[in-house]
C-alpha cells in the first residue's frame, strides 16, 4: 500500500488512490489498481510501478482513459520516451505512438498490421533495445463473445533458471548477431508480413547488432535469455549448424506454457511490459475484426552480458 498526495497540475493537492500490486496466478504478471492515468500520477505511484515492473515484468491498468499526451506522460514517469524506429505506422502529430491495428482507410492499414506475430522483445534489434514498452487497448476484438487477439508473455529470467546447467554454461560468454532486416524476411517466408516495406532511411537506421546470449537485468541483476525467434540469426563464433540447434533448443525452450502469462484485453487496458525480462507474442486469430491499440516505447540501456 503507498498513499501519496497528488502532483498534478489538473487535481493539485489531492489525495492519491492507495496502489496495490495483484499478483496473477501465472509466474509472471500483477494488475496494478488504484491508478487512474486520467486523473494525473504522482511520483511515487510511478515509482510503485517500476517496482512491480522489476518484480512481476509485466502490469496491467484496467479500466484506463489514456489520450496519446497521457501515454507519452506516463512512459516519460517511467522511463525516458523514446521516438519509433519505424515510424510509418505513428499517430498523426505524435511520433512517438505507434498505432497497432488492422483496420484500413481509403485502402490503407492505419496501424501496422503484423505485429509481434514470432516471439520477441521490443527493440532487440537496436544497440539500445527498449525498456519498457506500454500497449493501450481502445478496440478489442471479439467473436460470439469471444475475446480475440490475446497476447502471451514469457519470462526469459525464470526460463535461463530453468536450463540444465551444461546449457547454461554453453551459452555463458556467448554473442549472439540480431537483425530487423533478417526479421522482416522471415516473416515474408512465412507469410506474416503485411506492413509496408522499409524506407531506405529505416534500412540504415537499423543494421545488424550483436548482443550478450544472456543479459543482466540492469535493476534486479538476474541473467536474462536474449535471444528469440524473430530478431537472433546466429551466435557469433560457432559453426552454424551448431548455432542453429543451440538457437532451436533455447528458443523451444523459452515457449514452455510454465513461463507464461496470457493477456486477455478489455478496452481501456494498459499493459506495460519489461523488454529485458519478457518476450512476447501476438496472436492473429481475430481476421478482419477491427482491432486497434497504440503503443509507445523507452529507452533502455545497452545490454551488458552476465
Ligand atoms: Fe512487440
Amino acid at each position: 500500500m503507498n498513499r501519496a498526495t497528488r502532483n498534478d497540475p489538473l487535481n493539485p493537492g489531492t489525495e492519491a488512490l492507495p496502489v496495490q500490486v495483484v499478483p496473477f496466478d501465472s509466474v509472471i504478471g500483477a494488475e496494478i489498481r488504484g491508478i487512474a492515468i486520467d486523473q494525473g500520477v504522482t511520483p511515487a505511484q510511478y515509482g510503485a510501478v517500476r517496482a512491480a515492473l522489476d518484480r512481476h515484468s509485466v502490469v496491467v491498468l484496467r479500466g484506463q482513459t489514456v489520450t496519446p499526451e497521457r501515454q507519452k506522460a506516463f512512459a516519460q514517469g517511467i522511463g525516458t520516451l523514446r521516438p519509433l524506429v519505424y515510424s510509418r505506422y505513428s499517430l498523426p502529430g505524435s511520433p512517438e505512438v505507434m498505432v497497432v491495428s488492422n483496420i484500413r482507410r481509403d485502402g490503407e492499414f492505419i496501424g501496422i498490421p503484423d505485429a509481434g506475430s514470432l516471439w520477441h522483445s521490443d527493440g532487440a534489434y537496436l544497440a539500445h533495445p527498449d525498456m519498457y514498452s506500454l500497449l493501450y487497448g481502445i478496440e478489442i476484438p471479439e467473436r460470439d463473445g469471444q475475446v480475440l487477439g490475446d497476447t502471451l508473455f514469457t519470462s526469459v529470467w525464470k526460463a535461463h533458471d530453468a536450463l540444465p546447467p551444461e546449457v547454461r554454461e554453453r551459452i555463458r560468454g556467448r554473442y549472439c548477431v540480431n537483425s530487423f532486416a533478417w526479421h522482416l524476411e522471415k516473416k515474408a517466408a512465412l507469410g506474416d508480413l503485411r506492413r509496408a516495406p522499409l524506407t531506405p532511411e529505416q534500412k540504415a537506421a537499423t543494421p545488424d547488432v550483436t548482443h550478450p546470449v544472456v543479459r543482466r537485468h540492469p535493476h534486479t541483476g538476474v541473467p536474462c535469455l536474449f535471444v528469440s525467434e524473430a530478431h537472433s540469426v546466429e551466435i557469433v563464433g560457432m559453426p552454424r549448424a551448431e548455432s542453429d540447434a543451440l538457437l532451436a533448443q533455447l528458443l523451444a525452450h523459452l515457449k514452455a506454457p510454465r513461463f507464461q502469462y496470457r493477456h486477455r484485453w478489455r478496452p481501456g487496458d494498459l499493459v506495460i511490459w519489461d523488454n529485458c525480462a519478457v518476450q512476447h507474442l501476438a496472436t492473429f486469430d481475430y481476421g478482419e475484426i477491427p482491432r486497434r491499440m497504440h503503443r509507445t516505447g523507452s529507452f533502455g540501456p545497452a545490454p551488458v552480458p552476465y
